[in-house]
């Protein structure tokens, strides 16, 4: 059996709820006989039945003779939420086979799922493309291991790094394939963060608009959060730490996208808490403006050459993508 063609395709059909399951991880099943999907189904949208129990929704128990069934994450066993644990559901089922990319991260839940369908004489495979399973759900990880949202920062500038005109002005310094981008990366968080400053200056709209997952009866704009000193003033990197944290435990929030203004750029990332920085470069200078002023390094052997992604859109904009 071809482990990873069977895995992948399940990693697809996960993928294809993203900005849509919200704080839940995005998980898919394939169920498999001679080498044939005959059934598959995926998380769908937050509080919606679980991947496995689609996979399975209209296979008779005989049906299930020689099948196996590939998941992309440990079925749960843990009664804390919103739909019935998937682990019991799979023994009840009378699956023989069952391949899993990873175990839920969840430590408090970790490893059960798995021990309960083997107590029940079920065939587990574990770990198969663990590593794209992890990186498709970083988010969920990010939340369950350390209980704080996931921090997505992006920023607009040009060649010469300037953010905004001296007098303030920065709509627009990309083009418009770096905005709709922009609203891409916005519909996968669950709340979108400026500094109070940009919030005056610019009022934002912050919503999703003019792309496909508007469409999606099940998609839910994201939350408005304004950062500002007046309500919090954040201070030393604990602080910042705090702030975030009580956002994912008060407002469930599991991933914020943060625009900031040249001010909030160089005071989150002095804090060193952000998970993605989204660099947006338009092929122009500005020449005297505001721009990023966090470091203040006295020797260039304490610079960080950080691994990225690149696109370059058909404007002649680039992305430069950081996970750190
Ligand atoms: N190029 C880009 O990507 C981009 C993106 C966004 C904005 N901009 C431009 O940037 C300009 C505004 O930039 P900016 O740097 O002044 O503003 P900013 O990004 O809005 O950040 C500064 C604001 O964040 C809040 N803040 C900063 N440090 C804080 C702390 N330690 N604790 C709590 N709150 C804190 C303050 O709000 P309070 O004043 O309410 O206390 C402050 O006004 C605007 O002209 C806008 O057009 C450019």
């Amino acid at each position: 059996m071809n482990h990873d063609f069977f895995m992948n395709k399940a990693l697809e059909l996960a993928a294809s709820a993203r900005g849509l399951t919200r704080t839940n991880p995005m998980v898919g099943a394939v169920l498999v006989r001679d080498e044939k999907i005959i059934s598959q189904g995926y998380h769908e949208f937050f509080g919606s039945a679980h991947a496995e129990l689609n996979a399975l929704a209209n296979i008779k128990k005989d049906d299930l003779e020689n099948t196996t069934l590939y998941i992309t994450l440990e079925p749960c066993s843990h009664l804390d939420k919103k739909t019935p644990p998937c682990a019991p559901m799979l023994v009840q089922s009378g699956i023989k086979n069952v391949v899993i990319a990873s175990l839920d991260p969840n430590p408090k839940v970790s490893g059960n799922g798995v021990k309960l369908l083997k107590d029940n004489q079920i065939a587990v495979t574990l770990g198969v493309l663990d590593k794209e399973q992890k990186k498709l759900n970083e988010v969920f990880y990010k939340n369950m291991l350390n209980q704080m949202p996931w921090l997505h920062l992006k920023v607009a500038q040009s060649l010469d790094g300037k953010m905004c005109l001296n007098n303030g002005t920065s709509q627009w310094i990309t083009g418009s394939h770096s905005r709709v981008s922009v609203h891409e990366m916005r519909s996968h968080c669950d709340a979108i963060l400026v500094g109070g400053n940009t919030y005056k200056i610019d009022s934002p709209s912050l919503n999703v608009r003019d792309i496909a997952i508007c469409h999606n009866p099940n998609f839910k704009q994201p939350e408005k959060l304004i950062l500002s000193r007046k309500t919090n003033p954040l201070e030393t990197k604990n602080d910042w730490i705090e702030y975030f944290k009580n956002i994912y435990k008060n407002e469930k929030i599991g991933s914020i996208f943060i625009e900031a203004g040249p001010q909030l750029y160089t005071k989150i990332m002095e804090q060193n808490i952000v998970d993605r920085l989204s660099i947006f470069i338009a092929p122009s200078l500005i020449g005297k403006g505001q721009d990023f002023q966090a470091y203040d390094r006295q020797d260039l052997k304490d610079l960080t050459r950080y691994n990225y992604q690149m696109e370059k859109f058909p404007d002649g904009d680039l992305l430069i993508d950081i996970r750190f």
